[in-house]
């Protein structure tokens, strides 16, 4: 795994470092270190977002963006995290996400349906708990 600061933090623009990815494509953009600390806070509403090569070919990338703005439509961005994560072994079914702390899985995200779980998400009781 090798680490360079090469791009800017997804959720905020700061700058990040980008990580290589197990299955190609291009590198991922890590979340700067005040959003990451933020996104580890316990019990915290987030979302692990596959970026690996296969999720990436797959479409990961508008699917994440959707997710992104809608979230930032919603004012929820301080609320959910959204963490980019390198391949969760499930490249068969990409793009692919995983819920925190539900554990749910979800599979063959389009950037439709990204972009109505940022509205899911941000409607969540446990996101306005603050
Ligand atoms: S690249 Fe996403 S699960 Fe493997
Ligand atoms: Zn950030």
């Amino acid at each position: 795994m090798t680490t360079r600061a090469a791009a800017s933090c997804p959720i905020c623009g700061q700058p990040a470092r980008t990580r290589a990815t197990v299955c190609g494509g291009p590198a991922i953009a890590l979340l700067c270190n005040d959003c990451r600390q933020q996104a580890m806070a316990k019990g915290r509403l987030s979302v692990q977002f596959c970026m690996g090569g296969c999720c990436a070919r797959a479409g990961a990338r508008p699917a994440f963006e959707a997710l992104l703005d809608s979230l930032r439509e919603e004012d929820a961005l301080e609320a959910v995290s959204v963490v980019p994560v390198d391949c969760m072994d499930l490249c068969q079914d990409g793009p692919v996400c995983r819920l925190l702390p539900d554990r749910k899985t979800a599979r063959r995200i389009s950037p439709a349906w990204a972009a109505r779980l940022g509205k899911d998400l941000a409607r969540d009781r446990r996101a306005r708990r603050k």
